[in-house]
């Protein structure tokens, strides 16, 4: 890795007052968990429609097949050293908070407290005719479509599904904090997906530093971002970290 590049990253989180983050799939890879667009991505294994909105509401159990096997897949895996860089940097005192895409629950595993998860989470599942949320650990997945206890519907899983609006809440703090930040660190995302794909460009739009971490570049790389780390996420962070870091 470039050592200048690096420097330039580590001089504009050190100078930072508000840093925030926003994640992707790549953040993961590194745990095993493949992204989702590019060669080996999940939408080459599985058709992108079974995470339709109204493709699970004509056929859930078609849904819930994948949806099982990237259970299997994020249940068996662990948090990797962008994770925990993450975790140490918000542990420090200099990351305020980061907005993920992931579903799979690493950030939180691996430390990060301020957590904004924009695209729900597989830990939960949601009933579409009650509107209630359930834990999907109080369930038994792994044969069985879940059913609502009250009204025997399919339940959903908790994650946002193309045609779905992202949970109000979370887009609304995701948006107060990319407006906050005067540096923004964009972690193994392609930064395609709206709403997701427009914090970038608010933060940039407060005059925020763009710092991008991606294995290739992106549509950002030559639009907004500042400084571009062509690296995998799980070994730039834990170095980025110890740039930053007085005792790294
Ligand atoms: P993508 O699969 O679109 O992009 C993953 C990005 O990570 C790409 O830019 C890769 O180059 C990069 N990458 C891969 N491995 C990496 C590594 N080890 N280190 C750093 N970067 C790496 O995933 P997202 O941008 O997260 O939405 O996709 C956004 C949303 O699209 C997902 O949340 C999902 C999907 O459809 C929903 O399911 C609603």
């Amino acid at each position: 890795m470039d050592r200048n590049t690096l420097q330039a990253a580590s001089s504009i989180i050190n100078k930072s007052h508000y840093l925030a983050a926003l994640t992707g799939a790549g953040v993961s890879a590194g745990s095993g968990i493949p992204a989702f667009r590019g060669r080996g991505g999940l939408w080459q294994v599985y058709d992108p429609a079974l995470a339709r909105i109204d493709v699970f509401r004509e056929d859930p159990h078609r849904v819930w097949e994948m949806t099982r096997t990237l259970m299997a897949m994020v249940t068996g895996s662990e948090p990797n050293p962008a994770h925990s860089a993450l975790a140490a940097m918000e542990r420090v005192g200099l990351l305020k908070g980061l907005v993920t895409q992931n579903i799979d629950n690493l950030h939180r595993r691996a430390g990060s407290r301020s957590v904004i998860e924009l695209h729900g989470t597989l830990g939960k599942l949601r009933c579409l005719t009650c509107n209630i949320d359930f834990n999907s650990a109080d369930f038994n997945l792994k044969e069985d479509d879940p059913l609502c206890p009250h009204c025997s519907a399919v339940l959903k899983p908790g994650i946002v599904f193309f045609g779905e609006a992202v949970p109000f809440g979370a887009l609304m703090e995701a948006r107060l904090l990319a407006s906050t930040a005067d540096a923004m660190l964009i972690v193994g995302t392609s930064a395609v997906v709206n709403p997701a794909a427009e914090l970038p460009v608010i933060a940039k739009g407060n005059r925020a530093k763009i710092i991008e971490i991606n294995i290739e570049p992106t549509r950002l790389t030559n639009s907004i971002t500042d400084v571009f780390i062509r690296g995998r996420a799980e070994e730039v962070l834990p170095d980025l970290l110890g740039a930053i870091s007085p005792c790294g």
